[in-house]
């Protein structure tokens, strides 16, 4: 996707209801950053719904289609990329991001996650597991992947869309 802006792109990256799509649709309309969420390219490229993607391919099946998307970016600029919460599981694609994005990590507490997603089914990872100790089990577990991929920590629970996008405009646009 080439845009004529020159900033670094915004990476989001976080567990599955941490804020992303929120955050992501904040700095599209009042940073003018263009918006890619690397789900939806996923949906667009392969003409399936994620939870298809899950059910005929597996999770590996989806991750190739996710590597592909994140690598598809990697020389554009301008953009706020609303990552999949496992997106940075893979090596290669925190390496892919890191050359044209500044990397932010959402986080939540598991129960501000629950409440976030518990009424949508469109996230096979949680199907049948819509539970605090799933979640918080999950979020340990990728924690370390998490915070070795992110240049800033951006926490989320109690805080305004508009107070966490300042936050990290103040850390990717300075100077
Ligand atoms: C996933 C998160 C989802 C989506 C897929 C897998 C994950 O994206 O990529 O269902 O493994 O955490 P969101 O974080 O946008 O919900």
């Amino acid at each position: 996707m080439k845009t004529q802006d020159n900033r670094r792109n915004i990476a989001l990256i976080g567990f599955m209801g941490a804020g992303k799509t929120t955050v992501s649709a904040w700095l599209r309309d009042n940073m003018g950053l263009t918006e890619v969420d690397t789900d939806a390219m996923i949906v667009e490229r392969e003409g399936m719904a994620i939870k298809d993607i899950f059910a005929t391919r597996g999770e590996a099946g989806f991750r190739d289609c996710e590597s592909a998307a994140i690598a598809a970016l990697k020389d554009c600029r301008g953009l706020v990329i609303s990552c999949g919460g496992g997106a940075v599981l893979r090596e290669e694609n925190v390496r892919s991001l890191k050359e044209s994005s500044v990397i932010v990590l959402l986080t939540a507490k598991p129960e501000t996650i629950l409440d976030r997603v518990r009424n949508s089914d469109e996230r096979p990872i949680l199907n049948g597991h819509m539970d605090v100790d799933f979640i918080r089990c999950l979020m340990q577990k990728r924690r370390a992947a998490y915070e070795a991929a992110a240049d800033v920590t951006v926490p989320t629970d109690g805080r305004s869309v508009e107070e966490i996008a300042k936050e990290i405009c103040a850390f990717a646009f300075q100077g």
